[in-house]
């Protein structure tokens, strides 16, 4: 590794080239700190793998299989933010794969609170675990913590799991699988539109899912954000120059669908991030009406539209949705176990094995595509 300061280190993450040395061992990942890092093959890959496990762990021996690909593992959940999904969610794809798990949720009672470095910590940590998982409200925890570790003695990976307002990049993992399901008969990814709605300049899930849509030929993205928190000029620099994705911005959902409804592929709604105000979500009231999903706007879209979420929901995403045909918010749940599993796995080099193993059990087509996946969500 080229780096020899923590400088070096953040610079070298915006490198296409650079960042894949940083980030990667043995073409694997090692530090998942960004969407970006990820080619298309590799989130392939990851698709195919999380396919494989959540199919495998529905067969008589699949289970046990499974127990025995991590077993001994020890995964440290570091989460110094609140979460159901994400860190429960994690524990539950380690013990799929038989790995043990720890989760800390108040740093104070850790040697934190003693004035221990970040540093010495996961240097610490990397004695007894054999993978860090953090969510830290800095969004340079993860970094800092990569970048410590990478110039240990006994490096382990880190996995980011939400990183300030910056980056959620397995939120976002677990999108593009759930996306892939969703359009599995359609074509895929590709050529989709996808409208991304609410607090997009604060939205962690919302950024890296517009970092990874790049990895496709999708036909655009369309921002419904309120004005001071539309995206921000890197996130668009590197959609717009960068990708020559095509971007369109608006502030109204309603105006937005009355033009564009039927041209939507997929809505990701997302809920205004209050905890971030001066007040720290205190006075907490959820969006206003013109990042709302109202039911009226049922007739401006297709009933295949997919309408995701990332959750939590606050009052941008009525119950009344769920019978829309292509509402998939729970199934963007599950999917958080099979692609954490798949990434898991990836990491440790056993992915190839359960992808082959699920190939000759027809478990998943020859070149990766899911077989049957479509209709048949008596499977997730
Ligand atoms: N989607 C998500 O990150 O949820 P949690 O905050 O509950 O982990």
């Amino acid at each position: 590794m080229r780096t020899t300061t923590l400088d070096d280190f953040l610079q070298g993450l915006q490198d296409k080239d650079l960042r894949r040395e940083l980030l990667f061992r043995e073409s694997r990942p090692f530090f998942v700190l960004i969407s970006q890092q990820f080619s298309r093959q590799e989130l392939e890959n990851l698709c195919d793998t999380a396919t494989a496990i959540r199919r495998m762990d529905r067969r008589p021996d699949g289970p046990q299989f499974l127990r025995g690909v991590l077993r001994d593992y020890r995964v440290m959940n570091l989460f110094a933010q609140p979460s159901t999904r994400t860190a429960e969610s994690f524990i539950a794809a380690a013990e799929k794969l038989g790995a043990t798990s720890r989760l800390v949720t108040d740093l104070q009672t850790s040697s934190f609170a003693k004035g221990e470095s970040l540093e010495d910590s996961v240097r610490t940590l990397s004695s007894f675990f054999d993978i860090i998982v953090t969510r830290h409200q800095d969004e340079g925890f993860a970094r800092r913590a990569s970048y410590a570790l990478s110039k240990s003695g006994r490096p382990i990976p880190v996995i980011s799991a939400g990183s300030g307002k910056s980056q959620h990049v397995t939120q976002s993992l677990l999108d593009i699988y759930t996306l892939r399901y969703s359009f599995a008969e359609r074509g895929g990814i590709d050529g989709k539109k996808v409208l991304i709605v609410g607090d997009i300049a604060r939205n962690r899930a919302a950024r890296s899912l517009a970092y990874l849509l790049t990895k496709f030929k999708v036909a655009g993205i369309h921002f419904v954000s309120p004005k001071d928190f539309s995206p921000d000029d890197d996130l668009m620099d590197y959609l717009v120059k960068r990708h020559g994705i095509h971007v369109e911005s608006s502030t109204d959902l309603g105006e937005a669908l009355t033009k564009q409804g039927t041209s939507i592929d997929a809505i990701y709604m997302t809920r205004a991030q209050q905890e971030w105000d001066s007040d720290q979500g205190k006075g907490i009231t959820g969006s206003s009406p013109s990042y709302v999903l109202k039911e009226e706007y049922r007739d401006l879209i297709r009933t295949d539209c997919v309408i995701m979420h990332p959750l939590p929901r606050v009052n941008e995403l009525p119950d009344s949705w769920e019978n829309h045909e292509g509402f998939v918010v729970w199934r963007q749940v599950r999917n958080g176990m099979w692609i954490r599993a798949s990434l898991f796995a990836t990491i440790f080099g056993a992915d190839v094995e359960i992808r082959a193993r699920a190939k000759r059990e027809g478990l998943i087509g020859r070149r990766g595509q899911p077989v049957g996946d479509t209709g048949q969500a008596h499977l997730f």
